[in-house]
């Protein structure tokens, strides 16, 4: 009995003299373990007389559950001292962080930059601070051409450059043609595929005053229109789908002649211009029937069965005489589609507003 008040008294003792949980562990060893002292005195109970050996055995069981119960305390306040503020269990999942990812349009940019890569174009950058002269002279605009107004210009409060003009916001990309032909020194093969930032003072549904388009230059020798709506066809194709068809129709710009407005078939109505409207009485096949036959709408989304893609045409002359190149030898393509647009044209994304790409929401943005 003396040897266990004894022992308590020396783990009293040894008790107050740790600190790390390393010398915790060590305090456990030399009481509790194997061949600690508790263990040590638990060999002595054959010798004590029969009479005392329960009150022996409940007087040790009594040790021994202190020295547990002030290590264990030992142990956390000692992981707490160590800058844990709780028992470790390395069993437990780790801390999940939020996970980020790509934005909405970075996507895009890199879904589309593969697809052209894959024929051969390359991926350009220019200006999105950009000179009048690449924007609207080289593009075959006249000072005074009307044209220039069309794209709505946020020019830049600085000095205008005597060789460029003023400086302005780069409404299009097409401001990149004449830089690319420079580039190359003015000799094709040209394949540029240029994505960039363009401005223009709109703000509805369907525009935000920064959007992205994403232009096409390809300039060689006997380049034609079958060049350009095959290319064309081959991107809609990998980015819509195989079901969607292409349809070139006659429009005007100033750097390109002939000049197309580029339109696809659009997939709420696969191109008909018309839905079908189902009343949901109509459960009886024959009135089912009748309703799919009479009860066709106009499609609400294109209203003619195609939705316009993008700008196109033949390189300009004189857009190649302004890039230095010889429009006997060579000839060539351009288009440019806005990127935001054509993702709203994406099935499945249903993204009715252009805005909410811009705003900011985290909560419309963490679902991609
Ligand atoms: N730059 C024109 C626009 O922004 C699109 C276009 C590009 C048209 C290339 C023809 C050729 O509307």
């Amino acid at each position: 009995m003396d040897a266990i008040e004894e022992l308590l008294r020396n783990f009293n003792v040894d008790n107050k003299s740790v600190s790390t949980p390393s010398q915790t562990e060590e305090l456990h060893v030399k009481y509790l373990g194997r061949n600690g002292l508790v263990n040590a005195i638990m060999q002595k109970i054959k010798d004590v007389p029969a009479d005392q050996k329960k009150l022996f055995g409940q007087k040790l069981n009594q040790l021994k559950k202190e020295i547990q119960s002030s290590l264990d305390k030992r142990h956390k306040d000692s992981l707490k001292s160590a800058g844990d503020t709780a028992h470790i269990d390395v069993t437990l999942p780790g801390q999940q962080y939020p996970k980020g990812s790509l934005h909405l349009v970075s996507y895009a940019v890199e879904e589309i930059s593969r697809i052209f890569q894959k024929i051969g174009f390359i991926r350009m950058t220019y200006p999105e601070v950009e000179w009048e002269f690449f924007s609207f002279d080289a593009l075959n605009m006249g000072k005074d051409e009307p044209a220039r107004d069309e794209f709505e210009t946020f020019f830049v409060n600085a000095p205008p450059s005597a060789q460029f003009g003023k400086m302005l916001l780069s409404m299009h990309t097409s401001s990149g043609q004449v830089r690319e032909m420079w580039r190359l020194n003015s000799v094709p093969p040209i394949r540029m595929l240029s994505i960039g930032k363009c401005y223009r003072p709109n703000w509805d549904t369907s525009h935000t005053p920064m959007f992205h388009q994403l232009e096409i230059l390809c300039v060689d020798k006997h380049i034609t229109i079958a060049n350009l709506k095959g290319t064309i066809s081959y991107f809609v194709k990998e980015f819509f789908g195989e079901e969607r068809e292409v349809r070139l129709r006659p429009h005007h710009f100033q750097f390109t002649e002939p000049s197309f407005e580029v339109d696809i078939t659009c997939d709420i109505c696969n191109g008909t211009g018309f839905v079908s409207v189902i009343p949901s009485t109509a459960r009886n096949p024959r009135i089912l029937r009748q309703a799919q036959d009479d009860l066709k709408v106009k499609c609400r989304v294109c209203k003619s069965g195609w939705l316009e893609l993008a700008g196109a045409g033949m390189v300009h002359p004189n857009v190649l005489k302004a890039g230095k190149i010889d429009s006997k030898q060579y000839s060539g393509f351009a288009f440019a589609f806005g990127l935001e647009r054509i993702m709203m044209m994406k099935e499945g994304l249903k993204l009715d507003d252009m805005r909410v790409l811009y705003n900011g929401d985290i909560r419309f943005l963490e679902q991609f």
